[in-house]
């Protein structure tokens, strides 16, 4: 079953462009709402690195969502939004002092801390500012993710958070400093996780670590569980909002809390990738030894995944319903990594037909380059065509 979309529309427009639907992102930011709503003290802060297009932010925005930032630009473009500050967390291991200052002026809800270096310039910059921080350590709970190894963040080997065997000495270094106060513990195991025992794992780790800080007599008010929910890249039509009530149960069940304790999540792909496709057109289709690529004038340059992560992308032919046929789907850029699909069965195609990749709304867009000297793509939503 092909996506739904106003092929008719799309004719006039230059292509590659990335669409996005905002009825389903609606749809999936409700029934977020909904099931977070569940669980008194649980807070959902998206996670903007997932897709910063200004029109997806203002719909996040209305549905009152928080922000999880990893960068000064991601800082501005939330707060640009509209988002409320006190619902921004700023994650990322290589904070630069400008980016602090920023979240510092803006007052923003938490930093998560991913070394002690970091904690001593913060609280260097909020003296400065005569301000107090509030942060979280992100603590490398050394705990693994059925996903692919790039986007596996929670390992020890990852450069990612602080060492389970330093938690010690950095809960005594934050106690010592004036200007931060510890309100929460961070975590994030890594993203396109569909196997919720992953998160039983996580959940576990947690109850663990909270256990050691209760001993020191230490209760944070916030746990962070990162964001990390993955959605069907196989089947966009037939499950195209993740499954937010088993995931938030899972945590619900799992998660040993303390009284007056909140948790914070941090989804990016699960609210934004099936709701955004990247449209593009056959430039041609041309025959090889053994095989027939369609050429398209969409790229690795406005869709990295498959390049970087070998990610698959279900790819269709809007134009054409003639029979199936098997195509590599390529890109025009000078990389053999410029693949889209290997063997794709793709109703028959030729020159100027339209062509989805689907489920691209998240770390699509945000990820275009300009190599090759390529413009970045556009964004429409459906509202553009009403
Ligand atoms: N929180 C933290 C601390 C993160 O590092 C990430 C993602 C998220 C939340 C959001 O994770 P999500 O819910 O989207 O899985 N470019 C890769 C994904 C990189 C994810 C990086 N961190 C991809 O295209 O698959």
């Amino acid at each position: 079953m092909k996506g739904t979309f106003p092929v008719s529309r799309f004719q006039a427009l230059e292509t590659p462009f990335y669409y996005y639907d905002t009825q389903l992102l609606r749809h999936t930011l409700t029934c977020v709402r909904t099931e977070c709503a569940k669980y008194s003290k649980y807070a959902v802060h998206y996670a903007v690195k997932a897709n910063a297009n200004p029109k997806l932010l203002a719909i996040i925005r209305e549905s009152g969502l928080g922000a999880d930032c990893v960068s000064g630009g991601e800082i501005r473009a939330a707060i640009q939004a509209g988002m409320p500050p006190q619902g921004i967390v700023f994650a990322g291991v290589g904070k630069a002092d400008w980016e602090i200052n920023l979240g510092l002026s803006h007052h923003i809800f938490c930093f998560n801390v991913e070394s002690v270096p970091e904690l001593e310039i913060i609280d260097e910059l909020a003296g400065k500012q005569n301000t107090i921080a509030q942060v979280a350590l992100r603590i490398n709970p050394d705990v693994g993710a059925h996903t692919h190894a790039n986007i596996t963040t929670g390992l020890k080997e990852n450069k990612f958070g602080i060492n389970l065997n330093d938690l010690d000495m950095v809960l005594d270094k934050t106690s010592a400093l004036k200007h931060v106060r510890l309100v929460g513990l961070h975590f994030h195991i890594g993203s396109q996780i569909l196997d919720m025992n992953d998160f039983v794992s996580l959940c576990n780790r947690i109850n663990e670590i909270q256990e050691h800080l209760y001993n020191r007599r230490i209760i944070v008010d916030h746990i962070n569980v990162g964001g990390g929910l993955g959605v069907d890249y196989q089947h966009p039509n037939r499950q195209s909002v993740p499954d937010f009530a088993s995931y938030f149960a899972t945590f619900h069940k799992h998660l040993r809390l303390r009284p007056k304790q909140f948790v914070h999540f941090e989804p990016g792909r699960s609210i934004v990738a099936q709701c955004g496709s990247l449209i593009s057109r056959v430039l041609y289709v041309k025959q090889g030894a053994n095989k027939q690529f369609a050429i398209l004038d969409a790229g690795m340059t406005d869709l990295i995944r498959p390049a970087l992560y070998q990610a698959y992308h279900k790819i269709e032919n809007l134009t054409s319903e003639e029979s199936m046929e098997k195509y590599d789907v390529v890109g025009p850029i000078c990389e053999s990594s410029d693949v889209f699909g290997k063997a794709v069965d793709l109703n028959k195609a030729r020159r100027g037909d339209l062509i989805a990749i689907r489920s691209a709304g998240a770390y699509g867009e945000i990820m275009a380059s300009g190599y090759n000297c390529r413009p970045l793509p556009k964004g429409y939503t459906s509202e553009d065509f009403l």
